[in-house]
């Protein structure tokens, strides 16, 4: 049964009309409204007051978590089920930040207990690098890495290596060492991911969970010969490690499975931070205690997932106005908004996370949705969203936004002679925001600031713009676990409403299936032969024409 057809959603859409009647500027006269309209939850402040929302649309919308039988279906996940029906997985990241002792059987394996095997070989191997233990070909201590992988391996551990790298203690234990991330196929990347590294030195991460995919392997082929050339053959075995679901294909490739870490299939691309994927680079570049302190964030928010009730369960009253906001008030669009520049890959993140996960357009059952799902994520730290793209989602589109920031920087700088502390400066636009978009400004109060008539119109701002505010203590490795899981879990909260697979990627592959036709044609052009243009489209084919023109 489609979810429109639950006596919620029904009432949900009943109900805009009346909700469509309602201001924020009205709404948020109402103290006891918006003291009822807060969640709090170990460190977590989440204010959705600003939301266009009543206490009746609250009441529907944990009736349609109810009746889509949400906490159900976190049970099911968090146990193992294999909810990921079309590749008959698990989906058990939640399993990766397990603690020690707790167990999840698959298929007859504690998971966990594998799980925490896996964390001390990285421990281990992490300790080695970062002491010198594991020297380099020449014999030089390996300060360097490169980690090669896309999508979610390697969108995922970016934003957590950007998050953490001025955390003054993740930064003390960085110190003296590099690491660069590789992801796009384009030569360019790897020209810059290389720069001022010298293989001597360098350590390579090679990080696919197929160990097939095509910019991957075409990048650690890249990096291998920059390797070899300075160093030789031998050397692959001292400079390059692995991380992969596939140690058939690691070892094919020519790295010992011995330096290869593992990973399951019930861990999903987009899920896969908190494995092997996420923890040996930022166990390299940060040590075992950042990582472990990351981890904890994660699984703290875990709990709280599986714990408390819907009306305080963050990560599912995220998931629900995400439904509200796209399904019922037709906001297609939604921003993340950080106020913290470490977290200027948050939004590259949750992109995949969110639009990989939900952009789908049949039910679990194979159905075809009657509606529209997923989201287009986008986002910026402030304040610079606020000079790049808030004109329109100030005056123009209305866009659902999250905003995000912390009571304590964690750089602070106080000069002397200023009013305010830099990061004083920064949160006077995170608390300004949320109201400007909530609140507008009328035609009435630009007259009695005499505003020229002609302009009235130019300067008036709607308001009534719905915004989440999330405020943090700071930006510790223990709150980027936090945040992490509590946008994972947002995302699974909306998908077991849509009732469609969050942890299937279908959609990725037609493209990639064109790609390989398209390389080998142009393999079969560029080689003496000269095949001409041949099997594709009219328009494809003048594109390629011209392309391969001398
Ligand atoms: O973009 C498609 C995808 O399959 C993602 O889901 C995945 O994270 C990425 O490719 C990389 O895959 P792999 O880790 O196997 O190289």
């Amino acid at each position: 049964m489609s979810i429109t057809e639950v006596p919620a959603w029904k009432k949900l859409a009943a109900h805009v009309p009346e909700v469509r009647k309602t201001h924020l500027r009205e709404l948020l006269k109402d103290a006891a409204r918006s003291k009822s309209m807060i969640a709090e939850h170990d460190g977590i402040i989440l204010d959705f007051s600003r939301q266009n929302a009543t206490a009746m649309t609250m009441n529907l919308l944990i009736e349609l978590a109810k009746e889509a039988n949400v906490p159900g279906k976190i049970k099911a996940m968090a146990r193992g089920d294999k909810i990921n029906t079309t590749e008959n997985r698990s989906v058990l990241h939640v399993a990766l930040r397990a603690q020690k002792g707790e167990k999840i059987v698959v298929d007859g394996v504690d998971v966990v207990a594998e799980v925490h095997k896996v964390q001390r070989q990285i421990k281990s191997l992490s300790d080695a690098v970062r002491s010198g233990k594991w020297k380099g070909a020449t014999g030089k201590k390996l300060t360097d890495v490169v980690a090669i992988g896309i999508g979610g391996s390697y969108l995922g551990p970016e934003f957590v290596a950007e998050a953490i790298r001025n955390d003054p203690a993740a930064a003390k234990a960085a110190v003296g060492r590099r690491l660069h991330f590789l992801a796009n196929v384009d030569p360019t990347d790897s020209a810059r991911a290389l720069e001022g590294f010298d293989p001597a030195t360098t350590l390579v991460v090679v990080i696919s969970k197929t160990f097939t995919t095509a910019e991957t392997m075409l990048n650690a082929r890249t990096v291998r010969a920059w390797l070899v050339a300075k160093l030789g053959e031998k050397a692959v075995a001292k400079h390059m490690i692995a991380v992969s679901t596939n140690l058939k294909e690691v070892a094919a490739f020519g790295i010992d499975p011995k330096n290869a870490i593992g990973f399951w299939d019930w861990v999903g691309g987009r899920y896969s931070v908190t494995s092997a994927v996420g923890l040996v680079p930022l166990a390299l570049q940060y040590g075992w205690t950042a990582v472990s302190k990351f981890l904890a964030g994660a699984h703290a928010i875990d709990r709280h997932l599986l714990e408390a009730p819907i009306e305080k369960n963050l990560p599912i009253l995220l998931g629900l106005f995400g439904v509200w906001n796209s399904s019922f008030l037709g906001h297609h669009t939604r921003a993340l908004l950080p106020y913290s520049q470490a977290l200027l890959k948050l939004a590259p993140h949750i992109q995949q996370v969110d639009m990989e996960s939900n952009g789908k357009r049949v039910a679990l059952d194979g159905s075809v949705i009657p509606f529209q799902t997923g989201e287009i994520d986008f986002g910026e730290p402030g304040t610079n969203g606020q000079h790049s793209f808030y004109q329109l989602v100030h005056q123009g589109r209305v866009v659902p936004a999250d905003f995000i920031g912390f009571r304590k920087s964690q750089t602070p700088v106080a000069l002397k002679g200023e009013v305010v502390s830099n990061h004083d400066e920064l949160m006077a636009n995170f608390f300004a925001q949320p109201d400007a978009l909530a609140f507008g400004k009328t035609a009435a109060e630009l007259k009695a600031e005499n505003v020229d008539e002609s302009l009235i119109p130019h300067k008036e701002f709607p308001g009534n713009r719905p915004s989440n505010v999330l405020l943090l203590n700071q930006l510790t490795p223990y709150a980027v676990g936090q945040l992490l899981a509590l946008y994972e879990h947002r995302t699974a909260v909306q998908g077991f409403i849509w009732g469609l697979n969050s942890f299937d990627q279908w959609g990725v592959e037609l493209g990639k299936v064109l790609a390989k036709q398209v390389r080998t044609q142009l393999s079969a052009s560029r080689s003496k032969k000269k095949a001409p243009v041949a099997g594709f489209n009219p328009s494809t084919t003048a594109l390629l024409e011209r392309y391969l023109a001398k």
